[in-house]
């Protein structure tokens, strides 16, 4: 769905453009975390093989987008904090994370408005999950 003067979207979900478009933002977040030297040891937290990253964040974010909530039908409360303690996270890291997540909504050519707005709630939870 496209935002335009006349109809707008209700949820930042729909103004993204709904599930399908959702799971492109996060394939090509984590692509980019796999070619970019830049995002190397973001990269290196995660496991060798990405599919199952990229299934729960895209169940995520459905629900954090205000869509449906495919990741707490599925595991229950997110307790997004405690699952990212095993991980060291500090400044590095979460701007690692919010670089790769940027460009991947710039390349998925996200409404500016819509950018701008989820880089700053994007940057709330990254920083809430600083642990170091
Ligand atoms: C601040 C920097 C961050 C780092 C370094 C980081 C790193 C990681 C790592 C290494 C994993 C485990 C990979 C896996 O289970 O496949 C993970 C899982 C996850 N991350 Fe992050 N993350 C960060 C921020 C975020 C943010 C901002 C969000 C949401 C907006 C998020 C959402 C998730 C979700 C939903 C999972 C799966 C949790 C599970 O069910 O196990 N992460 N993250």
């Amino acid at each position: 769905m496209s935002e335009s003067e006349t109809s707008q979207p209700s949820t930042a979900f729909e103004w993204v453009g709904g599930e399908a478009a959702v799971r492109g933002l996060v394939d090509r977040f984590y692509d980019l975390m796999d070619l970019e030297p830049g995002f190397a040891e973001l990269r290196s937290l995660h496991p060798s093989v990405l599919d199952g990253s990229r299934d729960k964040l895209h169940w995520f974010l459905c629900g954090w987008l205000g869509g449906p909530d495919h990741y707490v039908e599925r595991f229950g409360h997110p307790r997004l904090r405690a699952r990212h303690l095993p991980f060291r996270i500090g400044i590095k890291e979460r701007d690692q994370w919010m670089a790769c997540m940027m460009q991947a909504m710039s390349e998925c050519q996200l409404d500016p408005t819509l950018q701008a707005r989820l880089t700053e709630s994007f940057m709330g939870t990254a920083d809430w999950m600083r642990n170091v």
